[in-house]
């Protein structure tokens, strides 16, 4: 007997590495389900959907949302997380991948990465036999822009022909941005400086798969084109983990690039402003913006917590 209202997908077996993986009827399914979740919670119904089950959190990177979201999440949904760090696993000693993730899939029923190389994760994919969930590397930043989706229909009802503005560095979340707006039928327009740009190849795919929703994505180098008439505005930090001692000379680049007042006056009305934290107020956004009346950065983070454990309950139980 399913907990949902309506059972369509099952996504049992499934690995999350990005959402261009996924088709629009799932990601969909994914956050209908995160909907109903948040809903139980906020009722106080209990959800013990993952009863014995144990997720398996690798991290290579630090993390306060992610760690917190994921631990517990499993825990609300009557499972169990365990923190792994490459500090203590033999993994950070030189043992392979492949035996990691051979080892890793007797023990546990699913495991969470975050780690800086994309291509390790596929690599872990590849050889576990649970679940494997992508939990940052530098190139995706999946349950991020569920949840981020999440926040933008709750306050915008749909999210079909709604206008993200992404202004700042062409990173991991502005690539999973870009694929769930070409999923949800989302329009995304990001705006990068020259040099900074996304990965034309994540850009292509986007593109391709957005067909299929009618989203419309678009690139610019010019930050009040992308602000104009956004519905939400999006920016991110704009040095990211592993891009540190560019910070320098990226806070001169980027400046031009700051999401403050007066490029908010540009996007409608009841612009949402959105990031995923953590934020370098002064940096990539104004003190003004962020704690500002048009913030929805706690509601965002909040709805990490609702998109996971819509993602490990589906992925662990097929519904
Ligand atoms: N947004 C996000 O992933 O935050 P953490 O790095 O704190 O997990
Ligand atoms: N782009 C940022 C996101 C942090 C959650 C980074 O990779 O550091």
């Amino acid at each position: 007997m399913n907990h949902l209202s309506e059972k369509v997908i099952s996504l049992k077996g499934r690995d999350l590495l990005t959402l261009l993986d996924y088709t629009p009827e799932e990601v969909q399914q994914l956050l209908t389900q995160a909907l109903e979740l948040k809903q139980k919670a906020k009722n106080g119904e209990p959800t013990p959907y993952l009863t014995g089950k144990s997720l398996g959190m690798i991290f290579e990177n630090a993390s306060t949302r992610t760690r917190v979201s994921f631990e517990v999440g499993m825990t609300q949904l009557g499972g169990h997380a365990l923190f792994l760090s490459p500090k203590d696993l033999q993994i950070g000693r030189g043992e392979p991948i492949k035996d990691t993730a051979n080892v890793l899939s007797r023990y546990v029923d699913a495991i969470m990465i975050r780690t800086n190389s994309h291509e390790s994760v596929e690599e872990l994919a590849h050889y576990a036999t649970v679940p494997v969930i992508n939990a940052l590397t530098d190139a995706y930043h999946p349950c991020q822009a569920l949840a981020d989706a999440l926040t933008i229909l709750e306050k915008k009802e749909t999210l079909i022909g709604k206008k993200l503005a992404y202004i700042g560095d062409g990173n991991n979340v502005c690539h999973s941005l870009l694929a769930i707006g070409a999923k949800t039928g989302m329009d995304v327009t990001v705006a990068t400086p020259k040099g900074y740009e996304v990965d034309q190849e994540i850009f292509q795919r986007a593109t391709e798969a957005a067909k299929e929703t009618g989203a419309t994505l678009v690139q610019t180098t010019n930050p009040q084109v992308a602000a104009e008439n956004a519905d939400a505005i999006y920016t991110d930090v704009w040095a990211s983990m592993g891009y540190e001692a560019e910070q320098s000379e990226r806070e001169e680049i980027f400046q031009p690039y700051q999401v403050n007042d007066q490029l908010l006056t540009l996007a409608k009305k009841d612009v949402s402003f959105l990031h995923c934290l953590p934020a370098h107020r002064g940096e990539e956004v104004t003190a003004s913006v962020i704690d500002g009346p048009h913030s929805a950065i706690y509601d965002q983070a909040e709805n990490r917590l609702h998109a996971q454990k819509a993602v490990l309950t589906a992925l662990l139980t097929g519904e």
